[in-house]
């Protein structure tokens, strides 16, 4: 495709264009897919409503652009590497000819159990290549995948499955997570046993561990496959028919499921794609996501594959056999674009550079980061040691909702500093509010970061609750996309992420709503009232730390605490549970009831000294209580 940029100049120019005038300038991207019928309009918008629609009645499958389109040119270039998490297993590379096959094949089997355009079909997968065949099959019928992180609980796929009514779940045995192995199918059972919308359960054999089949549901992968076609002609779709919802936390309550739809996110993320990276014909890129997440929707599998690259997926840890194996992949596969996250870095940061020191790393060019701020020390040591001083580092800020990369260098075009994003990409017209809602003009400010105009690949809406979307993202700062995140544009108009203004905490790169948590601990039977805050984690970026007002007649502080935990592994999953929880015997709230969080985040972070006054506070006294037992 020819719509790379090349040049600092070459990206303010492309940047001037995005804005003057949208509409040619997406046109002109967007002309280089291949759309079964044209659109009669680029864009039509109301922020307010919201409603947003791209490439108006546009006609097109998604995966002809990712399969049929490369079978000619690419069919016997790798598609996907497949790096298994034993590294003396056989890694796997999928052509894009085998791909088209296996996704056609596995598309005539998910239409053969009754699945069609609209319907709900949930993945809880390992990251393995029937992850991603499974996604492209529902896109290839029109169905709508929602992908379950495979680390979230029974509990919490139960209520992603009953909120979208899914017809179909497509799982696997098991999963090989360093040297655990982890039940998914038994998840998936136990998930179901409070659901009764999902007809058929497809099965991948992964581990080879003992599963309960249950007769007129489930059904192995492989049988499904037996004997079926490997031709298939996709469905046709609208542009804004959906392709997939991603459930995600916020502030309140449950997750939500924010709606993408076909066409718009089709050119975003293969245009981000192709500019941030700067990924040339024949690179082997990998990013580590996993494809539970946004990150692994659009920079595993559809921008890439979409840009005709070769994409690496890894099914394990970074720390297994040893903490030099994402160093060993690098080599083993001559990797050229990398992509993690800052908690990963610094987790292997903390092994010392030893585990480098038997690889190379020279195949090396560009080095990605997302899914929170990265900390300076953290920069330098990914530019030190992993790029070897020579590969621009690319901090990549984006969201769930944005579906693709908004504001980040583009690799060797636009100069770096640590701990910048810097730069909007083409089309995306950030502004700066203060709180009251005004524009804050010009360079050194700082504030809510806002997007005044639509981009092809945003939200659409939540799920089954479009009142939820606006509410959420479109009423703080009315005609105005609001994310969630502070920032700063400094005094060469570059962009540091700040982090999040709302109860929404980041933890590991994954997002956590307070709230989803706090319905988690109270439902422990001994618990009365929690509060989660978030505090500064050296790995982890930011560490869940909750404080729980409990019943604690008959019971010790230690055992209540160990069952809160597991309390919320059980009902979210590990990912959720608090590194910290402290019994207090109240929270300090205001005259009108509400929990001054503001207080205890200081607390949480070791800052109890300069809390600020607090003798309007409904019970100031409580509060040198729970400094006393904070950290301990
Ligand atoms: C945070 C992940 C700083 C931010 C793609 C955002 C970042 C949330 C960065 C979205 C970055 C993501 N620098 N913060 N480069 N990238 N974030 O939906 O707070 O899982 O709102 O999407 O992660 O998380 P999500």
């Amino acid at each position: 495709m020819s719509d790379r940029i090349h040049s600092l100049s070459g990206y303010m120019h492309e940047y001037q264009k995005s804005v003057q005038d949208p509409e040619s300038f997406w046109a002109r991207i967007a002309d280089s897919f291949h759309w079964r019928k044209k659109w009669d309009k680029v864009v039509e918008w109301n922020f307010e409503t919201p409603d947003v629609k791209w490439f108006v009645n546009g006609k097109l499958n998604i995966t002809e652009n990712i399969l049929d389109r490369h079978l000619y040119t690419r069919g016997d270039q790798a598609a996907i590497i497949w790096e298994p998490n034993d590294p003396n297993e056989e890694h796997i590379t999928l052509t894009y000819k085998e791909l088209h096959a296996k996704v056609c094949q596995f598309a005539n089997a998910i239409k053969a159990k009754g699945v069609g355009k609209g319907d709900r079909v949930i993945i809880y997968m390992p990251m393995v290549p029937e992850a991603a065949i499974a996604m492209l099959a529902c896109a290839r019928v029109g169905a709508v995948h929602s992908i379950v992180f495979a680390g979230f609980s029974a509990n919490a796929l139960s209520d992603r499955i009953n909120d979208c009514q899914a017809k179909m779940v497509i799982t696997s045995d098991g999963n090989f997570r360093g040297n655990k192995q982890i039940p998914v199918k038994d998840v998936v059972d136990e998930a179901l046993e409070k659901c009764d919308s999902v007809e058929t359960v497809i099965s991948l054999k992964r581990t080879g561990q003992q599963v309960e089949m249950t007769e007129g549901r489930d059904i192995w992968w492989h049988d499904a496959i037996e004997g079926v076609s490997s031709e298939n002609k996709a469905e046709e779709m609208d542009s804004e028919d959906m392709l997939f919802i991603l459930y995600t936390s916020g502030s309140t309550g449950q997750p939500k499921g924010v709606v993408h739809t076909c066409g718009g996110y089709m050119i975003y993320t293969a245009y981000s794609f192709q500019n941030v990276f700067q990924y040339n014909q024949g690179d082997v890129y990998w990013c580590t996501a996993d494809v539970g997440w946004i990150t692994g929707h659009s920079y595993i599998v559809y921008g890439p594959l979409l840009a005709g690259a070769t994409s690496i997926m890894f099914e394990g840890v970074p720390t297994f056999p040893d903490a030099g194996r994402f160093w060993a992949i690098c080599d083993k596969h001559q990797v050229n674009q990398f992509y993690t996250a800052p908690t990963a870095i610094r987790a292997l940061q903390a092994y010392g550079t030893e585990p480098i020191e038997p690889y190379k790393l020279d195949s090396l060019k560009v080095l990605g980061s997302v899914g929170e701020p990265i900390n300076e020390e953290a920069w330098h040591w990914y530019h030190d040691h992993i790029g070897k001083g020579k590969c621009p580092i690319v901090d990549t800020w984006w969201q769930t909702e944005t579906g693709g990369i908004m504001i980040s260098p583009l690799a060797g075009v636009t100069p770096t500093k640590p701990a910048y994003a810097t730069l909007p990409l083409p089309g995306v017209q950030l502004v700066i509010l203060d709180n009251e809602g005004n524009e804050l003009k010009g360079n050194s400010v700082e504030g809510n970061l806002c997007i005044k105009f639509p981009w092809p690949s945003m939200l659409r809406t939540t799920y089954g609750d479009h009142d939820r979307c606006k509410q959420t993202y479109f009423s703080t700062f009315p005609n105005h996309y609001f994310t969630g995140d502070g920032v700063k544009r400094d005094e060469d108009g570059y962009y540091r992420i700040l982090g999040r203004v709302d109860d929404v905490i980041n933890v590991s790169g994954h997002r956590m709503g307070t709230a989803e948590v706090e319905n988690a601990i109270n439902e422990h039977p001994k618990v009365i009232e929690s509060a989660v805050v978030g505090y500064p984690h050296d790995i982890k970026g930011q560490g869940i730390y909750a404080f729980v007002i409990c019943d604690m007649e008959g019971r010790s502080e230690e055992g209540l605490i160990k069952e809160i935990k597991e309390t919320v592994t059980k009902i979210i999953g590990p990912i959720a549970r608090p590194d910290k929880v402290q019994i207090v015997p109240g929270l300090p709230k205001t005259r009108s009831g509400k929990i001054m969080r503001r207080i205890l985040r200081k607390i949480a972070s070791g800052d109890g000294a300069n809390l600020g006054d607090i003798s309007t506070l409904f019970n100031p006294e409580v509060v040198e209580v729970i400094k006393e037992g904070a950290n301990k």
